[in-house]
């Protein structure tokens, strides 16, 4: 793959609002409706990583629910990012991160030098209701426990529903991965 592509994969439990995160940033549109991803797909959008530099994200959406998550973990594979979502209104969600985490760096066979450094952002979605039981604090402690000295994992807070930090977590990523020039 080129590397002006980027792949990015979005993982983390059913129901956290993966697909809604990305529909808001592709597409500023955002419904109260769940439909559970099957499987994974992916679109495509470019951003500018830096002053003089654009790439194209390559945005993979993957299924949270168990019963098809199997469909999903072969699209793990040749990513170059990965974003963690969890729902800040849902522990278990939260809880669940470190178990995607290492189910993705499983999956995805990446050499171990470079997993230990591989790309992870955070995203804390669904701030717009008000019944939060993952505190900031908590979501920080959790993102340093699993960086490394060379990657720290960046935690955001979202909300797909009014687009809060949404297109600063999808752009912040991009920056956050390295392209040989
Ligand atoms: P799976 O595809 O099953 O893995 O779920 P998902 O993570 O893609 O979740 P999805 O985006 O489908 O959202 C699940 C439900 O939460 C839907 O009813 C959305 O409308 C709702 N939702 C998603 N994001 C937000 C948000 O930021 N705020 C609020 N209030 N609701 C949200
Ligand atoms: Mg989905």
């Amino acid at each position: 793959m080129p590397k002006d592509i980027l792949k990015v994969v979005l993982i983390g439990d059913g129901g956290v609002g993966k697909t809604s995160l990305r529909n808001q940033f592709i597409h500023k549109r955002f419904t109260n409706a769940y439909k559970a991803t099957i499987g994974a797909d992916f679109i495509t959008k470019e951003v500018q990583k830096d002053d003089n530099t654009k790439v194209m994200l390559q945005l993979w959406d993957t299924a949270g629910q168990e019963r098809f998550q199997s469909l999903g973990v072969a699209y793990y594979r040749g990513a170059d990012a990965c974003i963690l979502v969890y729902d800040v209104n849902n522990y278990s969600s939260f809880q669940h991160l470190g178990r995607w985490r290492e189910d993705f760096l499983k999956q995805s066979s990446l050499p171990e030098d470079e997993a230990k450094h591989f790309p992870f952002l955070m995203v804390g979605n669904k701030i717009d209701i008000d019944d939060r039981v993952v505190s900031r604090r908590q979501a920080r402690a959790w993102a340093e426990q699993n960086s490394s000295d060379r990657m720290r994992i960046p935690c955001f807070e979202a909300s797909a529903k009014d687009g809060t930090n949404v297109e600063e977590a999808f752009t912040y990523i991009a920056k956050m991965i390295k392209v040989p020039q």
